[in-house]
């Protein structure tokens, strides 16, 4: 299902939304080009489940790790730096991946698709449209639950 984001704010809207809606011990791989939108997405997630820190992309730290207010974990992770699944698993990725407390958004996850193909991966794609539209494609079921 495509759900069109007219500007920052929107996304950050839509970011929220579907921390409402997407439970804890689910990864969520975030696919699209440089400045599509990833880590603006990640920060309205971030927002949506009450974190008040600073949300950037984790290009050099490859991970940031956040409390929950209500409990369990956000975990924001950048792949772009990591070359494949070897380097990816020799830096202890797996805690990231299978952790039923937590939730985890993964930007450039091509690196690591091997990793991805597990029943608990949802797949969101964004892509530029102009200048300040994204659009983002998401599971209908998803898409559904945020009202779109
Ligand atoms: N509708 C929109 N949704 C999200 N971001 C938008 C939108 N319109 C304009 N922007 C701008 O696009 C940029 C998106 O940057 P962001 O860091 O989220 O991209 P990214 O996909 O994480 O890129 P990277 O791969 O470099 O980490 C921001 O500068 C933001 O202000
Ligand atoms: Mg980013």
């Amino acid at each position: 299902m495509r759900v069109i984001s007219s500007g920052e704010a929107k996304t950050l809207e839509l970011g929220a939304k579907l921390s409402h809606v997407i439970p804890k011990g689910t990864v969520v791989a975030l696919h699209g080009d440089l400045g599509a939108g990833k880590t603006v997405l990640s920060r309205g997630f971030a927002r949506g489940l009450g974190i008040t820190e600073a949300v950037t992309s984790p290009t050099f730290t490859v991970v940031q790790e956040y409390a929950i207010p209500s409990g369990g974990w956000f975990y924001h992770l950048d792949m772009y730096r990591i070359t494949d699944e070897a380097s990816a698993l020799a830096f202890g990725i797996d805690e990231y991946l299978f952790n039923p407390q937590a939730i985890t958004l993964v930007e450039w996850p091509e690196r690591i698709e091997k990793l991805l193909d597990t029943p608990h991966t949802i797949h969101i794609t964004l892509s530029h449209e102009g200048e300040e539209t994204r659009a983002l494609e998401l599971p209908e079921e998803l898409a559904d639950k945020i009202g779109h």
